[in-house]
């Protein structure tokens, strides 16, 4: 649904985007991440034909953006990172006017506002002004516009910046009931949010992509060989040390901490799947394993070591 290829991007001296190219499947819902200054805003201001690249192409539904701007526009919901609303007018008010400026004619108008208002969750909200609204309501506010017109394809700059953990969530939950039908791609800052709510991600620094996939595949690439912390009850910290190096399942043992007859070790695996063979271990010996438990890599954990210069260059 939309193809980026090889796009490039300047501002002066400062290269926003650089030889960036991915796609997103019909359906799909794509998230962006990067630091601050990655060019986050700047790729979905070029895919909304808000501004022009310098190099590449941007295709959505097989348009090109830059030859057929109108029509691509017509397909894609925009909402830019603080979504520019009228303070002094009512909600309603505001909907009905995007809904006019977008060319939805009446019957049809009425009927979008309705959908739109019920959706969004603004009913109660309808008549206020828009200016006396909590951020939260702003921003469903901004979503209904950028819905209003029904479009195919819609791009989300940051959509839950800012709102409480409350609110986040209920934007969230929005955003996923809309996607449904609709190919997605939102930028944010929050990482459990892109693994709630996004089926792939790319990750961008310095105007460059330097991962993509599922949020699994991320997380699992980076993860390499597994490390695992056990707990064991009923035996001495020194008799598990060198039966656990006896095991022949990784050389590196290290013990965490003993107390109260129980001991944590950490062990780094050479086998992949290191639980069955450990548990079988506790049996033989006799001891009672109260954790068994493989440490996990985060997707936070994955941006860090991706969008920090210290360790992308070692
Ligand atoms: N209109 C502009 N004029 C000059 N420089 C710009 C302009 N827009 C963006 N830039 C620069 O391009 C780079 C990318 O900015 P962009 O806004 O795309 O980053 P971002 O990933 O959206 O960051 P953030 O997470 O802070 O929103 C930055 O170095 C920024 O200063
Ligand atoms: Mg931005």
């Amino acid at each position: 649904m939309i193809e980026v290829v090889s796009l490039s991007k300047r501002f002066g001296a400062t290269v926003a985007l650089e030889d960036v190219s991915f796609q997103v499947a019909a359906g799909e819902v794509l998230g962006f991440l990067g630091p601050n200054g990655a060019g986050k805003t700047t790729a979905m201001r070029i895919i909304t034909c808000y501004i022009p690249q310098d190099g590449g192409a941007v295709r959505v539904g097989g348009l090109d953006t830059a030859e057929r701007s109108v029509e691509v526009r017509r397909k894609i919901g925009y909402l830019p990172e603080s979504a520019p609303l009228y303070h002094d007018m009512g909600v309603r008010e505001y909907l009905g006017f995007v809904g006019r400026v977008r060319r939805i004619e009446p019957p049809l108008l009425g009927q979008r506002l309705e959908e739109m208002i019920e959706i969004c969750g603004l009913k109660r909200m309808q008549h206020r002004l828009i200016g006396t609204l909590s951020k939260g309501y702003r921003q469903r506010v901004g979503l209904a516009q950028t819905l209003i017109h029904d479009p195919e394809v819609l791009i989300l700059d940051e959509p839950t910046s800012g709102l409480d953990p409350n609110q986040i969530a209920e934007i969230r939950d929005l955003i996923k009931r809309i996607g449904r039908e609709k190919t997605i791609i939102l930028s944010t800052h929050i990482l459990p949010e892109v693994e709630a709510t996004c089926s792939r991600v790319i990750i961008i620094n310095e105007g460059r992509i330097v991962a993509s996939g599922t949020p699994r595949e991320l997380t699992s690439r980076s993860q390499g060989a597994p490390r695992v912390y056990l707990t064991v009850e009923g035996a001495a910290a020194a008799d598990v040390e060198p039966a656990l190096r006896e095991s022949g399942l990784g050389q590196e043992v290290r013990l965490i901490e003993a107390l109260d007859g129980r001991a944590r070790f950490a062990l780094g695996c050479e086998a992949a799947d290191p639980e069955a063979q450990l548990f079988r271990l506790a049996v033989r010996q006799g001891w009672t394993l109260t954790e068994l438990k493989r440490e996990t890599v985060s997707l936070e954990q994955v941006f860090t070591r991706l969008t920090t210069r210290e360790t992308a260059e070692s």
